[in-house]
């Protein structure tokens, strides 16, 4: 076995920082140690296998992403990042595992389309991965699947209250689901938008002619999330399950969650990059069709309302734990074009699974959040919420070897053009200049990525089997 020395770092956790060297033998981290220690009198670095100099670094726990749709079908088409470019991208990006969902459309068995999911993944990622279960219709038998999945280890499942015919559960569907995953413990993920209101306001919009990507934005406005927010922590109370609301745009809809968790409910919430950065004014309002790059549902909101802002704070006072891209990318050219004329037909969702720790760091660069903060949202937290904790989530005796080594005097250009590993033919933050590097990643031990250069490959990555939530009130 291999072992391995990262030393001269700053380890920095959710809960604080400290100078310390990382002992990794083979998959594992061995010991965290006092900066240049001895062992039998023989210092340390010169009898290890490799020594990694993170003098003047961040050493971190590898970041999980727990929400990611590799090559999903959806809009017609499917998200442009197989499993093998997708994880690779993530990597470069200092995240070391995924949770990725199984689609399961009106008609298809869970089991079955779990069964899919593992053959697509299988000897194809380049770090590990999870995998929740979507729900669209809930049938008898998917409530025993949901029991049989637990088992599996995906302790998650989620529901749409939007996209009637496609992923849409009617609230009584909800309720069955619900229902199971009180009994079985596993977390019910929401995705917040009221279905119904959306097409006929979509319907109307088109029929005036208002068809530019700009409507889909003014068709899905903030209280269609609001009250499906509400609405899905009014089912939740009702069933006991605990409940993650997924990317949460609108600031009326973190204020729902704060309010339930206030009151005591176990509820949650995630936000995603593009909703801290981008916004319905700057991005989907682009002249002629370039808004369609950031067609998403929940769609960007209006930076005159403040809901960017209004994120930001949820995460610093915890009323939002948890920052996730929702990576679903599609190019421009062949996917996202199928809406020019008509956005309703431009494929929904926004690619960014490279970006997230290096967007995220900024919020530490300004102020906004701790270094330790900046962990805790991009690594421990998603490793608590979704069962993952303590073999990821945290550098710790006994845990998975998942270490970044983040430069914070380091720079990275997310350029014009193509200067990204993830399978998109343009960037949803072009142009951004980001202050701090991901300098060297590695996966369960292995240096997957290091400085420049990708050393990862496809079929490292291993399926994780997670267990239920550790975060519960
Ligand atoms: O627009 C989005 N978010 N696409 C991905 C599917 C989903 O709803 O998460
Ligand atoms: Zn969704
Ligand atoms: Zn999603
Ligand atoms: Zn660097």
């Amino acid at each position: 076995m291999t072992t391995t020395l990262i030393s001269g770092g700053t380890v920095v956790s959710a809960t604080g920082r400290s100078q310390a060297d990382v002992l990794i033998d083979g998959e594992r981290i061995a010991a965290v140690l006092a900066p240049s220690s001895t062992l039998l009198g023989v210092d340390l670095a010169t009898s290890v296998d490799t020594v990694i100099d993170a003098t003047g670094k961040y050493v971190i726990p590898g970041a999980i992403d727990a929400h990611t749709h590799m090559e999903m079908p959806f809009g017609g088409t499917f998200a442009s990042d197989t499993f093998e470019t997708g994880t690779t991208a993530a990597a470069w990006g200092g995240t070391t595992t995924i949770v990725d969902f199984v689609v399961q459309y009106a008609g298809e068995q869970p089991l079955e389309q779990f069964a899919k999911w593992h053959e697509k993944a299988a000897g194809n990622c380049a770090i590990d991965y999870g995998f929740h279960q979507i729900l669209s219709d809930v049938q008898d038998s998917s409530l025993s699947a949901m029991d049989e999945l637990v088992g599996e280890g995906v302790s998650s499942f989620k529901l749409f209250m939007a996209y009637k015919g496609v992923f849409l559960s009617d609230d009584g569907q909800i309720v069955k689901a619900m229902q199971r995953a009180a009994d079985n413990g596993a977390m019910i993920m929401m995705h917040a938008e009221n279905g119904s209101v959306i097409d006929l306001l979509v319907q109307q919009a088109v029929g005036r002619g208002d068809t530019a990507p700009y409507f889909h934005g003014l068709t899905r406005p903030w209280q269609v999330e609001e009250e499906a927010t509400h609405r899905a922590i009014m089912l939740a109370d009702l069933t006991g399950a605990p409940l993650y609301v997924v990317h949460v745009s609108a600031k009326q809809a973190a204020e729902q969650i704060m309010q339930a968790r206030d009151r005591g409910q176990n509820v949650f919430g995630e936000t995603c990059p593009q909703y801290l950065y981008l916004s319905l004014e700057e991005q989907l309002g682009a002249p002629g069709f370039e808004g369609a790059k950031w067609v998403c549902s929940t769609p960007l909101r209006s930076r005159a309302e403040g809901h960017q802002d209004h994120m930001w704070r949820a995460l610093r006072t915890n009323d939002l734990q948890v920052v996730s891209t929702d990576h679903c990318p599609f190019c421009m050219k062949g996917q996202k074009d199928m809406g020019i004329g008509d956005f309703s037909k431009i494929p929904n969702g926004i690619g960014g699974v490279e970006h997230r720790l290096d967007l995220l760091y900024q919020g530490v660069v300004t102020g906004q959040i701790t270094l330790e903060r900046w962990v805790e949202l991009c690594s421990t937290t998603p490793a608590r919420m979704f069962g993952l904790y303590g073999t990821k989530g945290v550098i710790a005796p006994g845990a998975d070897a998942d270490v970044v080594v983040y430069d914070p005097n380091g720079h990275t250009s997310i350029g014009v053009g193509k200067t990204h590993h993830m399978n998109m033919d343009y960037s949803a933050y072009e142009g951004f200049e980001i202050d701090g590097h991901v300098d060297t990643v590695l996966s369960r031990g292995t240096v997957v990525v290091d400085g420049g250069t990708f050393l990862g490959r496809a079929g490292h990555g291993r399926y994780v089997r997670r267990g239920l939530s550790q975060y519960l009130l």
